[in-house]
């Protein structure tokens, strides 16, 4: 007996996990609606050059690509950014800036599956093109925020950790990173967290070829974890005043909007992908139980990677898997049974014209209606009606046809009155 089932790290949506999906949908749709972005789409499958050193090593072992009928290499979409980035480049001149869009693509990453990791997953994507200034970066942070809070997230369950890859960037050269291995020394201590400062710094020999004193250095920078110990330990390196500087602004403005709860200063945020260029964040859940809930930053150079139209952008990603995860962690999910408004029933097989002509009016004036297709007892059309849902059942027998009535039965209270046909509906609809 063949027995088919999904590939591993893709999911079925099965009526009640779409439920969830669409929920988290419409709340990602209503902040992107409050913060005045607009959704785009594009292309599932890309060339597979997009990816290649655009999005940096991480992703491209994780690619799903092959060589189509056409012989064109190409690759399921692993992230919306480099898409982004061709769209609005493409027409960049005719845009009113800061170009503001947002989309909610799948993407397909083959990843080793585990907690809140998949094959696919579905990816809300904020991005601001055309503006180089922190304002910008305040505004993203306080939408990736505020799309946690929409779904009643609170500062006991997440933060936002910043740092900056210019701070970064000018502490590693400081620390004697060669300019050519600042990737690569990228890639391996975003694993601080997870491989620890030993399994980190072998790599940092191993990989990217450092001695043992400039990886003890590298390590000593991710000891100072807050802002006030980094000033302090490098404020002689003169590349880190401007960083700095911005810094502060983006904790100013991000307390004047009464965010500053949800947010940390945290140099170990380096962001796997290779293209951002400033501040970066990642929201976790605070028990650090999950991974990632959603990850970004500023891209300064990428657009004019892949693009026509060199302009500075920034944006973020927030997956479905981890939100979920942790929304079912802290009993969030509100109960998302659709059910039905009707479900009429008729007493006997004589009245399935009018059930049928009912049925009809009230799908017509818009309520949802659902019906037995086959003759049953009223006992066990009931059943099926609260099997359902169905917030009312409107029974028709012989006695009510013959007086134009139909008893309503409130299903939760379990209440009965008669009502007449007529106003169940429209005039122009009666069934008589
Ligand atoms: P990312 O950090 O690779 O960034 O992904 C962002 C978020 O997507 C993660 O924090 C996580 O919630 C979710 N995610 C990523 N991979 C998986 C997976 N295999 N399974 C489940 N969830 C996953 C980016 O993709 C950037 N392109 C975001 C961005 C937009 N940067 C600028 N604009």
């Amino acid at each position: 007996m063949p027995n088919f089932v999904s590939l591993p790290g893709f999911r079925d949506f099965y009526p009640d996990d779409l439920a969830v999906r669409d929920y988290i949908f419409r709340v990602w749709r209503d902040v992107a609606r409050r913060y005045g972005f607009q959704e785009y789409d594009g292309p599932p499958l890309e060339p597979t050059e997009l990816y290649i050193e655009k999005s940096g090593p991480e992703i491209v072992q994780q690619l799903y690509n092959f060589a189509d009928k056409g012989d064109r290499e190409v690759a399921l979409r692993p992230e919306m950014t480099p898409t982004l980035a061709r769209m609005v480049g493409a027409r960049a001149g005719g845009m009113r800036k800061p170009v503001k869009w947002f989309a909610i693509p799948q993407l397909f990453r083959y990843e080793r599956q585990q907690r809140g990791r998949l094959r696919e997953h579905f990816q809300l994507n904020f991005d601001i093109v055309g503006d180089e200034g922190v304002g910008a970066d305040v505004e993203l942070l306080a939408a990736a925020i505020d799309v946690c809070r929409a779904f009643g997230l609170t500062a006991d369950d997440f933060v936002a950790r910043i740092s900056d890859r210019r701070l970064l960037r000018a502490l590693l050269v400081h620390a004697g990173v060669p300019e050519d291995r600042l990737s690569l020394v990228y890639n391996i201590v975003d694993k601080l967290e997870r491989e620890g400062p030993d399994g980190v710094g072998e790599r940092l020999s191993r990989e990217a070829g450092l001695g043992p004193s400039v990886v003890s250095e590298v390590l000593a920078i991710f000891a100072h974890r807050d802002f006030d110990a980094v000033r302090n330990a490098y404020g002689s390196v003169e590349e880190i005043g401007e960083p700095i500087a911005r810094m502060h602004q983006l904790f100013d403005d991000l307390e004047a909007m009464g965010l500053s709860r949800f947010v940390r200063f945290d140099l170990g945020i380096v962001r796997g992908l290779a293209y951002y260029t400033g501040i970066v964040f990642e929201l976790f859940d605070v028990r650090g139980e999950l991974r990632a809930i959603a990850g970004g930053g500023r891209y300064d150079d990428l657009m004019g990677r892949v693009s026509p139209a060199d302009l500075p952008a920034l944006g973020f990603g927030m997956g479905d898997v981890v939100l979920k995860e942790l929304l079912i962690d802290r009993g969030l999910l509100p109960s998302l049974s659709p059910g039905v408004d009707d479900y009429v029933i008729g007493v006997t097989p004589d009245e399935r014209s009018e059930v049928l002509r009912l049925v009809r009016a009230l799908r017509d004036a818009g309520r949802s209606v659902d019906y037995s297709l086959r003759p049953l007892g009223v006992g066990k059309q009931l059943k099926a009606a609260s099997g359902m849902g169905a917030r009312r059942a409107l029974i028709l027998g012989p006695d009510e046809v013959a007086a134009g009535v139909v008893v309503a039965r409130d299903m939760a209270a379990g209440t009965e009155e008669r009502v007449p046909l007529t106003s169940l509906f429209p005039e122009e609809l009666s069934l008589s």
